[in-house]
């Protein structure tokens, strides 16, 4: 079974393609005309994908050295996200399988970042625990089996990705926020500054907030001369970071310490932060954690792990009608 997955429900246009054989491409075209404007436009966003889904999927195409003709299905986000981008994947795919005659399924977005740990050397078994930390979501999720969830925490208010680019922006840093403030955070002190590390209420307590800290930061910003801020911006930008990721592990452990597992994922965007997995891979050889971390590239938004998911759904005979549209709010359970 040979699958062609695709992702376009952000500033992504990606396509891959899986088989028994592993992951045979995984081609990215990332917008950078949202640079500009501090965050991602929809409308353009839109534009870019019609413009990059056909080039795309044949760059996935010839790199894994295959033709259309080869596909056994295809797999293609249908949310959550923004709608007009995922409906030109979504249409694409759709024209595609009904021209092929092949199959194609809807994969929930979330679930595809859980899968980008299903490309890697080792599966992590279920049950296990999966920290997904993305820029729409942060969630601690128990997987009990593939395709089977129980959402254990999530945020309050800002994700967590979300908060990297806010502070970003406070810190005048750019767009996107994360790998910038990760960049810079090298050459600073994370205890310059302690930020405050919000504990959520006992019936709460694997939930997150993150606006308190975002605060803060704005907070001891505005106490700042501007040469004071120039020549602490990296202390402010690792404090920071510093604050968030603590948060992050110290809930992931204590979540996985109650249901009594050692088995960590963690998935989306923010789990390309290098302080963070440093931090994950000190906390796991400590407490004896088998910890699950995609490589970079399958951490950000990207078809490989849409290609994993379609081909665990397609392989069990599961398929999408036609009628399937896109759903910009889809959770990960019902
Ligand atoms: O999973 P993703 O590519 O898209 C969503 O599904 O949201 O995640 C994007 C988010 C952005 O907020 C971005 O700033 C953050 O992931 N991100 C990072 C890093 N790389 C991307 N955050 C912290 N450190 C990074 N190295
Ligand atoms: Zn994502």
């Amino acid at each position: 079974m040979l699958i062609l997955g695709i992702e376009t429900s952000c500033d992504e246009t990606s396509a891959a393609i899986y088989g028994e054989a592993g992951l045979l491409s995984n081609e990215i075209a990332s917008q950078i005309i949202h640079q500009k404007y501090g965050g991602v436009v929809p409308e353009l966003a839109s534009r870019a994908h019609i413009k990059n889904i056909y080039p795309i999927v044949q760059a996935a195409l010839d790199k894994a050295k295959v033709k259309l003709s080869d596909i056994s299905g295809i797999a293609v986000t249908f949310g959550p996200g923004l709608v007009g981008s995922i409906l030109v994947g979504l249409n694409y795919a759709k024209a595609l399988a009904l021209a092929l005659d092949k199959p194609f399924i809807g994969i929930n977005h979330i679930e595809g970042h859980i899968f980008a740990n299903y490309l890697q050397a080792n599966d992590p078994r279920p049950p296990f625990v999966t920290l997904m930390i993305s820029g729409g979501h942060t969630l601690l999720i128990l997987v009990k089996a593939p395709g089977e969830y129980q959402i254990m925490g999530s945020t309050r208010d800002d994700a967590a990705g979300e908060a990297f680019d806010k502070v970003a922006k406070m810190l005048e840093l750019g767009y996107p926020g994360g790998p910038i403030i990760s960049k810079v955070a090298e050459q600073g002190d994370p205890n310059y500054v302690r930020f405050p590390q919000a504990k959520m209420k006992d019936n709460q307590k694997y939930d997150f907030s993150f606006s308190g800290l975002k605060t803060a930061v704005l907070y001891h910003l505005q106490k700042l001369t501007p040469v004071e801020r120039k020549n602490h911006l990296a202390d402010i930008a690792a404090s920071f970071q510093h604050a968030l990721v603590e948060v992050l592990v110290e809930r992931s452990l204590e979540l996985l310490a109650e249901l009594k597992l050692n088995r960590l994922s963690v998935v989306g965007g923010v789990a390309a932060n290098r302080w963070l997995r440093q931090r994950l891979e000190d906390e796991a050889i400590k407490n004896n954690i088998q910890l699950f971390i995609p490589s970079p590239i399958l951490c950000t938004d990207n078809a490989a792990m849409i290609a994993r998911a379609g081909y665990y759904r397609l392989s069990s005979g599961q398929t999408s009608p036609f009628t399937l549209s896109p759903q910009p709010s889809l959770a990960l359970t019902t």
